[in-house]
């Protein structure tokens, strides 16, 4: 099955979720907007009467397109489902994300919710974080050569991401550092505190403790769900 196919799989399975009144976290990403596609739908077809806050510009303009009510966090401070997708996650369902570069948006919403539903493929689930994906550090700009170099005695390498040979700018302003672990990533909890304590670091790409279920897409085309222990 295509990539593209088991992305499809998840997103609806998620929307299946969503109950008329809830208040909606949006993620951010490819696997997203296929929940977004089908909520979009049975908004029309159930009349589902539901709002959600985006974790991104792009997810703005992509629920906009599909007549999703939005609003605001200065409106909404709770939620009660958030979905999203995740770039690894582990058996202890401790993630990487930010590859979209909307992790501190995604964070703040994330940690805002009751239900965190994760999707993702199955070529996405890891025994070792970090083995594969670059952890993603949002630093402020003016910080960005003290963070890179605190970021390399943690034991990584980081490189600036880049959009059309310019610095990559998150929808807050900031810069990303994408930081290689040869071996992957040890101890998550202890890193994600390594680098949260960094002045200059604004958010770390390590989600822990932030998903309560997560959806798998197979190859065979089923969903797998997987709830936390
Ligand atoms: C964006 C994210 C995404 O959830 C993550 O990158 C997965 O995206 P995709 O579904 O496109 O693979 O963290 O910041």
């Amino acid at each position: 099955m295509s990539k593209e196919g088991l992305k499809r799989n998840v997103g609806y399975r998620a929307a299946e979720l969503v109950k008329s009144g809830q208040k909606l976290g949006l993620g951010t990403g490819s696997t997203v907007y296929f929940y977004l596609e089908r909520l979009g739908e049975r908004i029309r077809t159930e009349k589902l009467d539901v709002v959600g806050v985006p974790t991104s510009v792009q997810t703005m303009e992509q629920a906009m397109g599909f007549d999703i009510p939005l609003a605001t966090l200065d409106e909404i401070q709770e939620f009660d489902l958030y979905v999203d997708g995740a770039d690894e996650i582990d058996g202890q369902f401790r993630m990487i994300k930010g590859g979209g570069g909307a992790l501190l948006r995604e964070k703040i919403i994330a940690s805002c919710s009751n239900q965190k539903v994760i999707i993702v493929d199955e070529g996405k689930v890891v025994s070792r974080l970090g083995s594969g994906f670059a952890l993603p550090v949002e630093v402020v700009p003016f910080g960005r050569r003290v963070c890179e170099n605190r970021l390399q005695k943690l034991g990584c390498t980081p490189l600036l991401r880049t959009a059309d040979g310019s610095p990559f700018v998150t929808n807050n302003g900031n810069h990303i550092l994408d930081c290689r672990f040869e071996a992957g990533i040890e101890a998550p909890e202890r890193m994600e505190a390594a680098i949260n304590d960094i002045p200059g670091v604004v958010c770390c790409g390590l989600f822990i403790g932030l998903a309560d279920h997560v959806l798998v897409g197979k190859n065979d085309g089923s969903v797998e769900e997987r709830t936390r222990g």
